[in-house]
C-alpha cells in the first residue's frame, strides 16, 4: 500500500485549502493535512476536509513543524507579504515546497529570497497555473514546432472580471499586496516569457490609479452600514441584480481611504507595460481591472514571420493562421477546468515532485523569482516614468 503524503501548511487559507481539497487530493487520495502553522487557528481548522480535522496538529513556528511533524511536502499559502520570508525559512530543509504568488513583493524579499535558494535541496513549485495551462502548453508547443517561425512580437491582454476583489479584499491594503504588477502581470509576465522562450530584459509600464476605485470613504465601512448602498453600483444587492460579478456577501467598501492613494501606494485601476525580451522580439501586456461580464479576456497574440497563434483562456481556444498559406485553424480543449487546467497541472507536478518521479517542476523557484524582478520593474517605471531594466536571476 502506498504510504501517507504528510502535508504541512503555512497559512492555511481560501487558495491553499482549495488547491489542497479539489487539485491535490483529487491526484493523491492519501495525502493528510498533519500540521499547520497559522494564527486564526478556528478558520484555518475550518477550511480542513473532514479526513484531516482529527490529527491536525497546529504548531507555532513552521521550524517545529517541521522537527515534530515528520513532513513529507510543505505548502505555503499566506498572504502576499509573508510567502518569502517563509521560503527563505523552508529553503533549508530538504521537503518539497508548493509556494503562493507573487514570491516576493519587493526587491529585497526577491533578492534575499534569491540568495536562500542559491544552495538548496529545496525542490518548489511555484503556483503559476496559466503557464502550466493546456492551452498556454499547446501554444508553446506549436511555437516549437515552428507555427510563427522565430517569435517576434507578443500581445497579452487580461480584462480581468472578477477585478473589484482588489478593492474588497484584503488586496486593498497596499503593504500586503504592493500593487497589481505583483499580485497580477506576475502570472502574465510569467507565461508571456516561457512562450517567447525567452526572459523580459527591459520594461516601460504605466498605471491609472485612484480614477476609479479608493477614494474617501471611511476606513471599514462595509456596504451593509453605508447610506448609499441603494445607488452605490457595487453594493451586493446592485451586483446581484447586475449580474455584475464580484462578491455579493457584505463586504468593504472599494471606495474608501483603506485603499491608499497614488502616493502612499494603492492598486491600479488598470495598468499596461511595454516589454523587451532577451531574444530581442518585443511586446505588450495590459490588465484592466473594472471591466465586468462579458468584456473578460486573457490571453496572447505570438507573431512571427511564418505566422500567428491567438488564444483566449476564457473563450477556451486557440486559433492558428498560416501567413503564407490558406489555412487557419481553431483549437479546443476540455472545460470547467480550474485556473484553465493549470492548477491540476501544478498538483501533478508537486505530486510527482514529492514520491521522487521528478526531479524539477515546471515552475521552478527561478520563474517566481524571474517574474517578480520582471513585475518589480514595472512598478518602478509606473512610477518613474522610465524604462526599467530586468534583473536577472543568477545575475
Ligand atoms: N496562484 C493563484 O492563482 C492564486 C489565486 C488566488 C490567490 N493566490 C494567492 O494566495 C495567497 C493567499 O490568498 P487567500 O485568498 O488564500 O488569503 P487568506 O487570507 O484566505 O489566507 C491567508 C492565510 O494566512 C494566514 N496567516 C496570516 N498570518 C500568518 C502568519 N504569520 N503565519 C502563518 N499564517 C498566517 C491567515 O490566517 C489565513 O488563513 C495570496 O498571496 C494570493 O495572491 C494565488
Amino acid at each position: 500500500m502506498k504510504k501517507t503524503l504528510r502535508l504541512g501548511v503555512v497559512g492555511h487559507g481560501g487558495r491553499i485549502s482549495g488547491v489542497i481539497k479539489s487539485c491535490l487530493r483529487s491526484i493523491e487520495p492519501d495525502l493528510r493535512v498533519v500540521g499547520i502553522v497559522d494564527p486564526d487557528q478556528e478558520n484555518a481548522r475550518t477550511r480542513l476536509d473532514e479526513c484531516d480535522r482529527k490529527d491536525v496538529v497546529f504548531y507555532k513556528t513552521l521550524d517545529e513543524m517541521v522537527r515534530k511533524a515528520n513532513l513529507d511536502a510543505l505548502a505555503i499559502g499566506t498572504r502576499c507579504n509573508l510567502h518569502a520570508p517563509f521560503a527563505i525559512q523552508a529553503a533549508r530543509y530538504d521537503i518539497p515546497l508548493y509556494l503562493e504568488k507573487p514570491v516576493a513583493i519587493s526587491m529585497s524579499q526577491a533578492l534575499s529570497l534569491e540568495k536562500a535558494f542559491r544552495k538548496t535541496r529545496c525542490k518548489v513549485v511555484v503556483s503559476f497555473p496559466l503557464r502550466v495551462s493546456p492551452l498556454c502548453l499547446m501554444t508553446r508547443k506549436l511555437i516549437e514546432e515552428g507555427a510563427v517561425g522565430r517569435p517576434d512580437h507578443i500581445a497579452a491582454l487580461n480584462y480581468v472580471p472578477y477585478g473589484t476583489c482588489y478593492w474588497d479584499f484584503f488586496y486593498r491594503y497596499y503593504n500586503i499586496s504592493h500593487g497589481l504588477f505583483l499580485q497580477k502581470a506576475t502570472h502574465d509576465l510569467d507565461y508571456m516569457s516561457h512562450l517567447m522562450g525567452s526572459n523580459i530584459v527591459r520594461i516601460a509600464a504605466m498605471g491609472n490609479y485612484g480614477r476609479i476605485f479608493g477614494g474617501k470613504k471611511p476606513a471599514g465601512l462595509r456596504c451593509s452600514k453605508c447610506k448609499e448602498q441603494d445607488t452605490c453600483l457595487e453594493s451586493p444587492q446592485n451586483r446581484k441584480r447586475n449580474s455584475s460579478g464580484g462578491t455579493t456577501e457584505d463586504h468593504l467598501c472599494t471606495f474608501s481611504v483603506d485603499c491608499g492613494t497614488p502616493k502612499s501606494g494603492t492598486n491600479e485601476d488598470c495598468s499596461s507595460a511595454l516589454v523587451e525580451f532577451a531574444s530581442g522580439a518585443h511586446g505588450i501586456y495590459t490588465q484592466v481591472f473594472f471591466s465586468r461580464r462579458d468584456a473578460q479576456q486573457r490571453g496572447a497574440t505570438v507573431s512571427g514571420y511564418e505566422g500567428t497563434l491567438s488564444f483566449d483562456w476564457y473563450k477556451n481556444e486557440l486559433r492558428r493562421i498560416r501567413h503564407h498559406a490558406p489555412f487557419s485553424d481553431t483549437i479546443k480543449p476540455g472545460e470547467g477546468l480550474s485556473h484553465f487546467g493549470g492548477d491540476t497541472e501544478l498538483a501533478h507536478d508537486f505530486i510527482n515532485l514529492v514520491r521522487g518521479k521528478i526531479k524539477k517542476s515546471r515552475t521552478p523557484i527561478e520563474t517566481g523569482i524571474q517574474s517578480a524582478y520582471a513585475c518589480l520593474a514595472a512598478t518602478q517605471s509606473a512610477r518613474t516614468g522610465r524604462f526599467v531594466k530586468v534583473r536577472q536571476v543568477g545575475q
